[in-house]
């Protein structure tokens, strides 16, 4: 069976033409289903116009949370209540391409998936009319939840997305906490999984109503991302990569007072001291932060391979590192030693995420 959970707030407008076209696409995949209104409480009655339906549509429920708002709980509600062994959901306002959901099942059924996700970053899919802030935005967003979350999203190319299907199995036990709009980010932070399948899709624009995303869901985006990377322990790893990064900073600032005290220019000692401070971090990160992978990709090649990679990212942090340098001090006329610190702390931002993501890309949390 397949349990189709729709949260609503204010999609009065919406609801009539969605139900109709859900319910055609679920009648013609040939399983048994159901659809989940979760409504918190609309002042538009979307609730009451989803009640009117039931009697037409004898698989769709509704329900009414009263005391409570936001999205991503409003869907683990309806997972709750939901008896089917594929859980789904999907927007209320016809955003989310009904037919897709086809595909989405199809991934489960056929494929072998465990999740499948309705992707707006892989080939073939997209988003209509976006202007640039809208798309800065949305990128921004992915971008930093896979920085904070290298082991959950690496592969995932559009982990914001709000339409996707999963086998009961993937959270059966686990218990979602989500804060805010991104369901997606629990399933994957908490779900046991081996294959997520990505579909492409294109993101429709709106036709009634409007958008609910707001500051408060930002703010919400980033409790919820901070919690899960210190849930799943990628904050952690992140902690012990800061600390090894600080032993660089020893390493680094030592090399460049110790040349400059022998004669030697402050941008040549910094060249110097960077590239020492680099093999030290390599070692720590090696057998520590990153040590689990590290593991499991023994040999010398594997590890040659991974010093190059990290050589020729920390090169960019390098870059990143000496161009704050050059600018702080030759520009503002800041201490040459207070500006590395800055450079040091821009670049380490820079080596996380590329490191994580590429060099030991296998950072990827085991799941049970
Ligand atoms: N029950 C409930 N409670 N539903 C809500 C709430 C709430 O507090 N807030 C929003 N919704 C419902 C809306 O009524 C709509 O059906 C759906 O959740 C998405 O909300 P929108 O406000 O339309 O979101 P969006 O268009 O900006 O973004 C959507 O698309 C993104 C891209 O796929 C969301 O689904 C995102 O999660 C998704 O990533
Ligand atoms: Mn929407």
């Amino acid at each position: 069976m397949i349990s189709l959970v729709i949260p609503t707030y204010n999609e009065s407008g919406n609801i009539g033409l969605l139900i109709k076209r859900v319910d055609g696409v679920l009648k013609e995949s040939g399983h048994p289903y159901e659809v989940i209104i979760v409504d918190d409480n609309s002042p538009d009655r979307t609730w009451k116009v989803a009640q009117a339906l039931c009697g037409e549509y004898p698989d769709l429920r509704v329900i009414r949370r009263v005391n409570e708002r936001g999205l991503a709980r409003a869907v683990v509600r309806g997972w709750e209540e939901a008896r089917g062994h594929i859980l789904a959901v999907m927007d209320g306002d016809l955003q989310h391409p009904p037919e897709t959901l086809t595909l989405l099942i199809k991934a489960l059924e056929r494929d072998g998936a465990d999740i499948s996700v309705a992707s707006r970053n892989v080939k073939g899919g997209g988003v209509s009319r976006w202007n640039v802030f809208r798309r800065i935005m949305s990128w921004s967003a992915t971008l930093m939840a896979t920085w904070v979350l290298p082991g959950t999203l690496r592969t995932i190319r559009d982990p914001m997305s709000g339409y996707f299907a999963l086998r009961r199995s993937v959270i059966q036990g686990c218990r979602l906490k989500p804060e805010g709009y991104k369901i997606l980010l629990e399933v994957l932070g908490r779900g046991r999984y081996r294959r997520v399948d990505e579909i492409p899709y294109t993101f429709v624009e709106r036709e009634q109503g409007g958008s609910k995303l707001g500051p408060r869901q930002y703010g919400e985006f980033m409790v919820h991302l901070l919690r899960l990377s210190w849930e799943t322990g990628e904050l952690k790893r992140f902690l012990k990569f800061s600390l090894v990064g600080v032993s660089g900073i020893f390493v680094n600032m030592g090399m460049l007072t110790f040349l400059t005290w022998n004669g030697l220019g402050y941008l040549p000692s910094g060249v110097f001291a960077v590239e020492t401070a680099i093999v030290t971090n390599f070692l720590f990160n090696e057998f520590w932060s990153f040590s689990d992978f590290s593991k499991r990709s023994p040999g010398l090649f594997n590890r040659m391979k991974r010093f190059v990679g990290f050589n020729l990212f920390c090169t960019g942090g390098a870059g990143i590192n000496l161009g704050v340098l050059w600018f702080l001090t030759g520009y503002v006329g800041i201490h040459y030693l207070i500006s590395n610190l800055f450079g040091i702390s821009m670049a380490t931002l820079w080596n996380y995420g590329m490191n994580a993501n590429i060099t030991w890309e296998s950072a990827r949390a085991e799941r049970k």
